[in-house]
């Protein structure tokens, strides 16, 4: 079953009253860890779930389009997704209709409306994993933090120098002139710069002593990359915990902006500049949780490395929200690309998205290489393991993933001279 083992239920709910489907998409909003796709068509339906199988389908008999027969003679046809348990909920009360969704092995049929307890009961039964997955008394309290979240005005300002670098890289107009002069302006962003280049990761015998020469030697995308890396973790440092320090964590977001760059070597349709900022921001989150909710995010913390289980989850189950869901919010805010947000949102739920997956699977696979071979340490105890789909949209099998770390040759020991 799809997606059963993991956290999260994937819903599919089909029916051709707009009120019904509310009617139903409420009453599953009582579940916590349903995410509830909605179509009043077969055809639509099928197409928006053509790469994600869902974990369940809740549908009408007569839908705007076609019947649910003809939906269950399509899924069927394809490998390994004929046994998604479908419930019937239709007004339709004939017997003939009943005795054709049970040939077609349809689980249940449900009249309108819906007893609740009924369709709990069928939750519970087939995702038992999910014990958790009705909300408890508590969880008032916890929503509250995503709409605290919500009322936040700014999450975290974009730093006004990081904001003029993107702008002036992706400006088609502008020249390393622009950037060179901007950099110059900040003395204490100059000394950094030059620092890391002349830093072991770069490996130069001679010393590169202005940022003019290093746009020379190193190139403007490297400079540019180099110089929002450190105005992103220069404004966003401070704060030591033993469960979460910024430096390790900063560290941890800088090996997978490299990490993401060079994937790009196996998704040349990808830009290395896209790469490196989804890399450096797919965790940011985090600081904003540190930053607004230090209280319940060291409670995370805590919860993830007692149990054993990702950080993600945890956050979901205190808090209702995740780290990756609060960076695309913030990503969103400062008007970065879509692709962007996108890898940020999903970078741990990569099979959660539709359209710009490439980007997805790319932050995903090198978070999980900064966790495998333990660059940093983003707060999270446990190593995930890798998404299939991430790992097959790069051709690569499980057991290789070491021998592709080596093929991309990240410096692992002088990326802490950066920090
Ligand atoms: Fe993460
Ligand atoms: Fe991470």
């Amino acid at each position: 079953m799809g997606d059963a083992g993991r956290n999260r239920v994937q819903v599919l709910l089909l029916d051709k009253s707009t009120l019904a489907l509310r009617q139903l998409q409420r009453l599953l909003s009582e579940f916590r860890r349903c995410d509830v796709l909605t179509f009043d068509s077969v055809r639509t339906a099928l197409q928006s779930i053509s790469r994600q199988k869902p974990d369940l389908i809740i549908t009408e008999w007569e839908l705007s389009d076609l019947t649910a027969a003809e939906l269950l003679q399509a899924l069927h046809a394809r490998r390994d997704w004929e046994n998604i348990p479908v419930i019937l909920c239709t007004s339709n009360r004939s017997q003939k209709l009943r005795i054709q969704a049970q040939k077609l092995g349809v689980l249940d049929v449900l009249h309108k409306p819906i007893e609740p307890k009924i369709l709990k009961l069928h939750l519970k039964q087939l995702f038992p994993r999910a014990s958790s997955l009705e909300k408890r008394p508590d969880d008032e309290k916890k929503e509250s933090i995503r709409s605290r979240i919500n009322r936040i005005h700014t999450l975290a300002p974009l730093p006004a120098l990081a904001k003029s670098i993107i702008d002036i890289s992706d400006d088609p107009g502008s020249s390393v002139r622009n950037l060179a002069d901007v950099v110059k302006r900040d003395q204490s962003l100059t000394a950094k710069i030059l620092k890391i280049v002349n830093s072991a990761y770069y490996g130069f015998h001679r010393e590169i002593g202005n940022v003019d020469h290093a746009i020379v030697v190193l190139g403007f995308d490297e400079i540019r990359n180099i110089t929002l890396a450190a105005c992103i973790i220069r404004s966003f440092q401070s704060s030591k915990n033993h469960l979460f320090s910024r430096n390790k964590f900063w560290l941890h977001s800088l090996g997978a902006a490299y990490v993401a760059r060079a994937l790009c070597n196996y998704k040349p349709e990808i830009f290395p500049k896209d790469a490196f900022v989804m890399g450096l921001l797919h965790d940011f989150g985090k600081v904003v949780l540190h930053q607004h909710f230090t209280d319940i995010f060291y409670k995370a913390l805590q919860m993830a490395v007692e149990r054993e289980q990702p950080l993600y989850q945890v956050s979901e189950e205190l808090m209702e929200i995740d780290h990756a869901e609060i960076g695309g919010m913030v990503a969103e805010s400062w008007n970065l690309p879509v692709p962007l947000v996108k890898a940020i949102r999903y970078h741990h739920k990569p099979a959660g998205a539709y359209g710009h997956e490439e980007e997805i699977h790319l932050t995903h696979l090198a978070n999980y290489f900064c966790h495998r071979f333990e660059i940093g340490d983003s707060g999270n105890p446990v190593l995930e393991e890798p998404h299939v789909g991430s790992l097959k949209a790069f051709g690569f099998e499980e057991q290789d993933l070491g021998d592709v770390w080596t093929n991309l040759d990240i410096d692992v020991q002088s990326l802490s001279e950066f920090i």
